[in-house]
């Protein structure tokens, strides 16, 4: 029987529309995907991973094959604790690929049985990254057209705990 249960990893510091776009377009290629945040202790990130999890599990709702989880450590071990064969990761541009394409040679390394998937970014997502988001969200300037709701509610809250 074919696997289609796939993880897409990643920090997701915040998860933004690009992310989503990416995520619900591999939903219709795979049964089941895993939304695998990154928990990294030596990386500051503005987000706890609890907070992660619960603005994604809100922008990804209406998709009920999308789950999301947490993990630490090796990709591949959270790969083979879910019993998923894939990772899908999204493709902006050529710089991304060199990065991409490492990472996808490295695991594949670990674990010889998995595959990357990749699936290129709409063009209007292309120029899209978190740490521009929340540098451009703190400089006060417009994002609610780069994130959902919940991810737009959460950056306010956390500008009130920060700037208050
Ligand atoms: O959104 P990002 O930060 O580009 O995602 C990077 C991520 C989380 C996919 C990558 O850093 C990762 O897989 N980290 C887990 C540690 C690991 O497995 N490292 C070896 C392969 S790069």
């Amino acid at each position: 029987m074919v696997n289609k249960i796939a993880v897409y990893p990643g920090s997701f510091d915040p998860f933004h529309n690009g992310h989503f776009d990416i995520v619900s377009r591999a939903a219709k290629v795979f049964d089941r995907i895993i939304i695998g945040v990154l928990h990294n202790a030596n990386k500051k990130t503005l987000f706890t991973p609890q907070e992660r999890i619960e603005m994604i599990k809100e922008t990804v709702k209406k998709i009920p094959k999308i789950e999301v989880k947490s993990f630490e450590g090796l990709l591949v071990d959270f790969l083979k604790e879910v019993g998923a064969l894939t990772i899908i990761r999204g493709l902006r541009t050529y710089s991304d690929f060199e990065y991409e394409l490492q990472m996808a040679h490295i695991n594949r390394s670990l674990l010889p049985t998995i595959e990357t998937v990749f699936f290129v970014t709409k063009e209007e997502f292309s120029f899209l990254s978190s740490r521009l988001i929340k540098e451009i969200f703190f400089l006060k300037g417009e994002v609610d057209k780069f994130v959902s709701d919940p991810v737009l509610e959460a950056l306010k809250k956390k500008y009130n705990e920060k700037c208050i």
